[in-house]
């Protein structure tokens, strides 16, 4: 065994070449450097401060206790299906259980749609900044990401329409939009997803949406915009969406797509070939949880746009600081005048204000110079927090 190793060109012994480009995480590089520190006040991870309900936790336990630890559809159970139609066709417009998949997370529906779609050489345009994952999910499977960058001003960030279209050429594989977006919080407007439509619907592009936050939501109705709103029979769309922020089920991963019912079932194939199913005690509690679960995201939307209107202002009142207030998700991702190098101020709040944030950089180029907050706190969390970057700017 060891002579082998020995006569085994180095090469060989690492992973393919689009996977040696991805890019490690930049906050988890920032939050390493806070490894055994209890003092740190932490908002750099996209999670809330709260456990999953208990109602929704005891349903998970109780489908443990009935046994229920055994493969199951790749599809995802009969009745999660037929909930999640139901839940999107209240939301949205009328979809069968069908256009529904369960999947292992929103990061799994992610990839698994990207599966199904892009392949080496293949051109995806993505709107940036982004959560990272989804600019390199594409690229895991040797696709061209090129990215379109929305325009910040303090009144809020913008996407320039015309500069998305003129990158949604001919021969694009697929549009990869998140919105409310993470982490700018900016949520497409109804007029600009019809144009997007419209376009990709005339030189068959896929559109793949990432309603992650769909209902975290500030403006008006139940739901942000989506593209699930206005698509019809025959249209390129998949849209994936979690547990994880709507249900505060993130250790839970579990997520849903929706998608034509043949896509559907190619992406079944496919989660036979990744994870086979998603366990049916998870799937038991996400039943609870789309069932029952409205009175808590209306709680949770209105505690996060406290938040969000508890840190804006007084992120505006620190010298240097800019922050739009994000219509959508929950975080602050607000301009630090003069900085110029994100992950190094990151490190330094973490260094000598004990306090952890998102390095602008994380989210691509676009980000440079901004930094991300996860309001999804109390405010004493938050209050605190400010109290620590004030004097962190105030040294520098
Ligand atoms: C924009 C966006 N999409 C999808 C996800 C996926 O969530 P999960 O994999 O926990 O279901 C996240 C998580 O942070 C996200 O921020």
């Amino acid at each position: 065994m060891k002579a082998l190793e020995l006569a085994t060109p180095l090469n060989q012994l690492t992973a393919r070449d689009a996977v040696l480009r991805l890019r490690a995480s930049r906050i988890r590089e920032v939050a390493n450097a806070s490894l055994g520190r209890k003092d740190v006040l932490a908002f750099w991870f996209g999670e809330p401060d709260e456990l999953t309900p208990e109602f929704i936790r005891r349903e998970g336990i109780k489908a443990l206790e009935a046994g229920e630890t055994f493969y199951t559809h790749n599809f995802g159970i009969a009745e999660l299906r037929e909930a999640l139609a139901t839940y999107v066709s209240r939301l949205h417009q009328p979809v069968s259980s069908s256009n529904i998949v369960v999947t292992s997370s929103g990061m799994s529906a992610l990839m698994l749609a990207t599966q199904a779609l892009a392949g080496p050489g293949d051109r995806v345009v993505e709107v940036t900044p982004l959560w990272p994952n989804l600019v390199e999910i594409p690229k895991v499977l040797g696709a061209q990401v090129e990215c379109v960058a929305l325009e910040f001003s303090p009144q809020g960030w913008s996407l320039n329409l015309d500069r998305l279209l003129a990158a949604l050429r001919p021969g694009t594989r697929a549009l990869y939009i998140n919105s409310p977006n993470n982490p700018t919080g900016w949520t497409i407007t109804r007029e600009a997803q019809a144009a997007i439509l419209a376009h990709c619907r005339r030189h068959g592009i896929w559109i793949v949406a990432d309603d992650a936050y769909d209902r975290m939501w500030f403006g008006e109705g139940d739901a942000a915009p989506s593209f699930l709103d206005m698509a019809e029979t025959g249209d390129r769309l998949v849209s994936t969406n979690t547990f994880s922020k709507s249900w505060l089920m993130t250790g839970w991963r579990i997520g849903w797509l929706v998608a034509p019912p043949e896509l559907a079932v190619q992406i079944g194939k496919l989660i036979e070939y990744n994870t086979s199913c998603v366990p049916v005690f998870v799937q038991r509690a996400g039943l609870v949880a789309v069932t029952e679960g409205e009175p808590m995201i209306r709680r949770t939307v209105k505690r996060y746009r406290r938040a969000r209107d508890f840190l804006i202002p007084r992120l505006n009142a620190i010298p240097g600081v800019q922050a739009a207030t994000p219509p959508g998700a929950m975080y602050a991702f607000f301009r630090v005048q003069g900085m110029t190098d994100s992950l190094a101020f990151c490190k330094r709040l973490v260094v000598e204000a004990s306090l952890g944030l998102a390095p602008g950089i994380a989210f691509g180029p676009e980000g440079e110079g901004f930094v991300r907050w996860c309001f999804a706190s109390s405010e004493e969390r938050l209050a605190e927090g400010i109290e620590r970057l004030k004097k962190a700017i105030a040294s520098a």
